[in-house]
This record gives C-alpha cells, sequence and structure tokens, in this order.
C-alpha cells in the first residue's frame, strides 16, 4: 500500500514524498520480504511492476515492448556477483557497455520511416503517457533521423544490410534537464513566485508533462538516447554497442562516455572513476547502468517480470535525503551579513551527518517556500555546503505559517537592513558581538594572520570575558586573565601568547584579508598589497586609485576607501601599528603574467619551495592554484611523496605531470607549447 502510494506520487503527479533511494529501499524491503516468504507474494505486487498508474492528463500509449526498470545495486560486490553470474550464464566473450544512468525520465521514441510520430514516457511499463507534441518542442530530439538515403513510405530494402532504413524504429532514451538551465529555470520560477522545482529530475518531469506544449518549449531540456526498442526493417545487430553507434549516425544524441569494456575488472573501475567524478557533469547522474553488449546472449538471458537480466544498475550513493525542517534560524557574519540556515533533524546524507544546511538569503526562503514543519529535500553533493532543495508539499501538515526573514539581529537586538537591490541583509551594528566573534575568528584563521589556538570558542570566550573587544585586542590580551580562566593550562596559554606574537610578522595581504572589509578578498588583498606595497598607501588611496588596480575594480575599491574612511577603523588600524605588526608588503615589481588563467595544482613537498610560496609564486604569475585535479587543470607540479589520489586522477585526465626544474622554467617562461 506505502509503495502503491509512493508510485502514483512519482510516476501519476510528479511530486514525490521520498527520494529515489528511500523508494528504491522500499521496494528492495517488500522483494526482500516476498523472496522470504513466496506465500506473500501476488501478481499485483508492485515488485512485479515498474511504475505507477497511467495518468488522465494524456492520452494513453501501449508499448510495443514492455518498458522495463532495471535490476539495482549498492554495492560492488554485489555488482560483481552480477558480473560473474552474467559469465558463468553467457558465452567466453563477455563485454559490458558501461553507461552513466542519467537522472531524468525514460521516454520511448517511435520512428516511422525516420519521422518522429509518437513519443511516450513510461507509464506504467506497459502502457505511459503520449507526450508526441510536447517533445516535438525538445530540439535535442530530431524530428527526423538522419539515415543517409531515402527514407520514403514503401521503401523495399532487404532487412538486413547495414545502410538500410528502418520503417519502424523505437528508440529509448532518457530526457533530462542540464544543470545549469535547472538553475536558471528556479531563478526565474522564484522571479515570478512560481513554485521552484526540487531538483533537476522533477524539473525535466513537469516541463514535459505540461498540458500546454509551449511551455515545453521554454525549458532548456536534453536527451540522450540509450536503447533500441522494436525495430522493423533496416540495419540488423548482434552487438549493443552497434546500435548506440547507429543511433549516433541517425543524428541521435548518445552519451559519449559510453565505454565499451572486457571483464569485470574494467567495470568496476568504469563504476568507481564515475562515482569520483560525477560532479565534472552538467547533468546529474545517479549511478552506472551495465549492459551485456551481446545481443544474442542477452535474448538467452531473458527478463524477469520486472527487469531484463543482462543490464543492472550500479548506484551511487544518495546525495538527497528527506528530513524535517526543524527551524529557520538566521546567523550573523563578519560583515554582520544575515545568512538563514534551516536547523534539521539529522541525515547521513553524501557520506556525512547534517543537521544544518544554508538557505543562502531571504529570496531563496521565499522562493523555495521552506516552512519550519516541513518535509524537506536535503542535498549535499561532494564537498558542498548541504543545501536545501525544497519542501515536499504534499506532506506539509495543514495550516503550517509562512517564515518571515526577522527584522531585529537575533544576537544583538539592532534592526537589520536590508539595502534597494541588494539580496542581502545585514545587522548593521558594528559591536554586535556575533560580527565581533566572527571577524575576530577571522582575522585569527589560516588565510588570514594564521593564529594558532584562536579559534572560534576561544574567542567566543575571550568576547564574553570583555577581553577582546576588536582585533587590535588580541595584541594586547591579558594572558594573566586567561591564565585564571578554567582549561587553561600554562602551556596553552605560553603557545598562544607565541601564536599572537609569531603573527605580527604575517604578510600585508593576510593582514588585509583579516581586516574583513567587505568584498575584499584574498586575490584583492594580494593585489592591492603587491601594488601599494604598505598598509598607509593602501589607507591614503582613493577609491579610484584602489579601483585602478587590475583585477580590482569599482565594487572592492569603493569598499575599501570606505572602510579606511572610518575614525573607528582608523583607531583600530593604530593600535595594530602600534602593537608592532607589519604593514609593509611586497614592492611592486610587476612579475610577467606568463601563466594567466591557468589552474596549476601543486602536490607533494618540493625542495627549493615551501607550498605557500610555490602557491604566491603561480597567483602572482596570473595562475590559480587549486587544491585538486579536474579537467580544467593545466598542469600538476609534483614534489616528493605527491597524492597519489591526485597523480591518479592526472593520469586519468591526461593531464601532464611536471617535477620542481620544470615548475622553476614554468615560473619563468610559461606553459611549454607541448
Ligand atoms: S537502460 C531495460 N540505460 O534508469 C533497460 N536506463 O531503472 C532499460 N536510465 O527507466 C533501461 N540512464 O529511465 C538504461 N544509460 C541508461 C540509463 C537508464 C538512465 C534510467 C531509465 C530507466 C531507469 C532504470
Amino acid at each position: 500500500m506505502l509503495i502503491e502510494h509512493h508510485n502514483e506520487r512519482y510516476f501519476v503527479l510528479d511530486d514525490p514524498e521520498l527520494t529515489d533511494a528511500e523508494y528504491d529501499e522500499l521496494v528492495g524491503k517488500l522483494a526482500r520480504i516476498e523472496r522470504e516468504n513466496p506465500d506473500l507474494a501476488s501478481d499485483s505486487s508492485p515488485t512485479g511492476r515498474v511504475g505507477g498508474e497511467v495518468s488522465t492528463v494524456f492520452a494513453p500509449v501501449r508499448h510495443a515492448t514492455p518498458m522495463m526498470s532495471l535490476d539495482k545495486t549498492t554495492s560492488y560486490d554485489e555488482l560483481l556477483a552480477w558480473g560473474r553470474r552474467m559469465e558463468r550464464l553467457g558465452a567466453a566473450t563477455l563485454a559490458y557497455t558501461c553507461e552513466l544512468k542519467i537522472d531524468g525520465l525514460a521516454l520511448s521514441l517511435l520512428y516511422e520511416d525516420g519521422r518522429l510520430v509518437k513519443a511516450a514516457t513510461r507509464g506504467d511499463g506497459d502502457t505511459g503517457e503520449d507526450v508526441t507534441a510536447n517533445v516535438a518542442t525538445v530540439s535535442a530530439i530530431p524530428a527526423e533521423l538522419f539515415l543517409g538515403g531515402s527514407t520514403q513510405a514503401g521503401d523495399s530494402r532487404t532487412h538486413s544490410s547495414k545502410g538500410a532504413v528502418p520503417s519502424r524504429v523505437e528508440v529509448r532514451g532518457e530526457l533530462y534537464m542540464p544543470i545549469a538551465a535547472f538553475d536558471e529555470l528556479n531563478r526565474r520560477q522564484g522571479e515570478a513566485g512560481a513554485r521552484q522545482f526540487i531538483n533537476p529530475r522533477n524539473a525535466a518531469a513537469g516541463s514535459l508533462r505540461q498540458k500546454d506544449p509551449a511551455v515545453t518549449a521554454g525549458r532548456d531540456l536534453a536527451f540522450w538516447a540509450y536503447q533500441l526498442g522494436a525495430l522493423d526493417g533496416g540495419p540488423s545487430f548482434t552487438r549493443h554497442s552497434e546500435t548506440l553507434a547507429w543511433m549516433r549516425s541517425a543524428g541521435l544524441s548518445v552519451n559519449p562516455h559510453i565505454e565499451l569494456v572486457e571483464g569485470l575488472d574494467l567495470v568496476d573501475a568504469y563504476c568507481r572513476s564515475w562515482q569520483e567524478r560525477r560532479h565534472t557533469l552538467d547533468y546529474e547522474i545517479d549511478g552506472v547502468v551495465v549492459k551485456v553488449d551481446d545481443l544474442a546472449e542477452r535474448s538467452e538471458l531473458g527478463s524477469t517480470s520486472r527487469a531484463p537480466r543482462w543490464a543492472i544498475a550500479y548506484k551511487f550513493p544518495p546525495e538527497e535525503k528527506t528530513t524535517r525542517l526543524v527551524d529557520i534560524m538566521v546567523s550573523i557574519g563578519r560583515t554582520g551579513k544575515a545568512t538563514p540556515f534551516a536547523v534539521l533533524e539529522p541525515v547521513i546524507v553524501g557520506g556525512a551527518r547534517v543537521s544544518l544546511a544554508t538557505l543562502h538569503n531571504q529570496d531563496q526562503v521565499r522562493a523555495k517556500d521552506v516552512r519550519p514543519g516541513d518535509t524537506v529535500v536535503v542535498r549535499r553533493a561532494g564537498d558542498v555546503i548541504p543545501e536545501v532543495r525544497g519542501p515536499l508539499s504534499a506532506l506539509r501538515p495543514e495550516g503550517l505559517p509562512e517564515w518571515s526573514f526577522p527584522t531585529r539581529c537575533p544576537v544583538c537586538g539592532e534592526s537589520l537592513v536590508r539595502s534597494d537591490g541588494e539580496s542581502d541583509t545585514f545587522c548593521v551594528n558594528e559591536s554586535c558581538p556575533a560580527q565581533l566573534v566572527a571577524r575576530i575568528t577571522h582575522f585569527a584563521s589560516r588565510g588570514a594572520m594564521d593564529i594558532e589556538h584562536l579559534g572560534e570558542s576561544t574567542v567566543r570566550q575571550f568576547v564574553r570575558a570583555g577581553l577582546l573587544g576588536d582585533v587590535a585586542d588580541i595584541y594586547g590580551l591579558d594572558f594573566e586573565r586567561v591564565a585564571s580562566f578554567e582549561g587553561w593550562a600554562a602551556i596553552s596559554v605560553v603557545n598562544l601568547q607565541t601564536a599572537v606574537e609569531t603573527s605580527k610578522a604575517r604578510p600585508l595581504a593576510n593582514l588585509l584579508v583579516g581586516l574583513s572589509i567587505r568584498h575584499l578578498g584574498a586575490t584583492g588583498s594580494q593585489l592591492l598589497a603587491r601594488r601599494f606595497g604598505h598598509l598607509d598607501a593602501i589607507a591614503a588611496a582613493s577609491a579610484e586609485e584602489l579601483a585602478s588596480v587590475e583585477g580590482v575594480g569599482q565594487v572592492i575599491g569603493a569598499s575599501v576607501a570606505g572602510y579606511f574612511s572610518l575614525p573607528a577603523n582608523r583607531v583600530v588600524i593604530d593600535r595594530l601599528r602600534d602593537a608592532g605588526v607589519n604593514f609593509a608588503g611586497p614592492a611592486d615589481v610587476l612579475v610577467p603574467q606568463v601563466l594567466a588563467g591557468l589552474s596549476i595544482v601543486v602536490t607533494g613537498t618540493l625542495s627549493r619551495w615551501t607550498r605557500e610560496e610555490a602557491e604566491a609564486a603561480l597567483e602572482a604569475r596570473g595562475a590559480r592554484s587549486p587544491g585538486s585535479v579536474t579537467k580544467r587543470t593545466a598542469l600538476v607540479v609534483a614534489g616528493r611523496d605527491p597524492g597519489s589520489a591526485k597523480l591518479a586522477k592526472a593520469t586519468e585526465l591526461g593531464v601532464r605531470i611536471v617535477d620542481e626544474d620544470a615548475f622553476e622554467e614554468l615560473l619563468e617562461r610559461g606553459l611549454p607549447d607541448t
């Protein structure tokens, strides 16, 4: 019953209450119960069927052959067990196609004499919905196949020659919405005060299943063909990979990452590699589909009532889960920015326990229409900060009030202000304790003055005790008082004292970063430090002079000038100077930008450079030096004991790896030609 209910929500109403992974788990549980208790299983059990009922909005279409589901696994062991079964049952030559499992919705496209005559959704697997008019508006789906010959009706070529034209061919594939299109659509929906979509798959489904095809036409949908269905006339195929090549040559889009591999080791490697790289794609995938390539072997293997035996879906660990939104709170950052965030009933998602997730700003909360008490979809992809994608509106308790942004700072009680044309709201009270703690913590953080042992909780303790009122107070800390605090052993106090002392010599750019000047980040600070060479010169410069520095611009220029124009800030600067904090920066030696725009990754230990120096040298020449290798990486510099994951990734992506000598040459002359 429960599964029936979720089937309907997913397949018929496009308004699911569970994430896919949760649904799969539910069906998996039932299948297990049925296996263990065969007398409980019935013909009408959801485990024997594919989808939900058929909706009444679109005309029903009976599929020529059922559109089956796939057996799924979430473990490599099970995947390999499936493969070994294939190898036992099949002939000796087991080649597999490995395909990305696109997270969209399955479509069946019927072409007669090369023309698209019918497009249908999967529906319950036997009968889908006629969405021809809507699909006709999707430019990624050709109205006519390119068959390299006449496509006239009655064309009477022999059936089995390769160049022949099928009189009827059914193409199956996945309709999906690229991530960029999804973000853009949600932005537009938000602006129009319309409901936002929870994920790209929902957006694709919602965009397709429109009464008015003009709405579908306005949505950016794409399609990957992955399977031939019915075929009358035309070429004959012996391998799945041939059908993919044929579909490609006929003008259908076939995913470029499909690989034909031999042996289970390579299947395993394909799955692992894409699980790592899934976020390099501009569409969402939720796993890998592995298919036996030989079509004769497929027929021998056959199907169960629900799924073919010759294919399996390896599903990645889910990055989306549902949970309850307990509350929405607002945090105050170091610039006073008030950021709403979701307090969640904890869930494990994307491999981590998530109990807080950002909601970005007031407009985002409104656009997503999330309310405390909602069941929400939470996503955590890779290293990205967890995000609330949206509420499951079907599960909203009745009468749940809309959430409204507070008008007062939750910490100091002063007004929160949102200026015209800005999306962010600010607590404008400079001495708001929340801002103080955030600003001082930031000043002491690694990217700024790097004061060890002065983390957020310590700062909060010191602010509360009245020891710290601004960043300059760090250099006048009353260490005797600190020593009197509980938990502060003599050695801890000495460590902190040393760290504070050491930080005075940090480079000018770090000091600039530490001042929490709005819009001024690490790059802008580097540029200003290099150009002006001294904090006093920066403080004396006009907004125009600051803005004229290449890469700085007006917003930062105005913000920096504004900061130094405030007497209170001048006082802090003077106190930092009196404390002996370094104000001098590197002289403005104009370094030729021989590496402009390149992304160069450094890994391992170099003998003549520290990591910081190497990265600074790259940045001074216009390059970026991120921590991970992606397809945008131009070069990897490897020292002693390099990161093996980085090297493997570089090798896989064909990114060149060079040593320290080549690195120094690079700094001189830029990227070599070959
Ligand atoms: S083959 C009988 N290949 O995953 C085999 N499916 O539960 C039919 N999907 O309904 C599916 N990418 O919507 C196949 N490369 C791919 C796929 C794929 C995504 C979807 C499809 C199907 C579901 C399986």
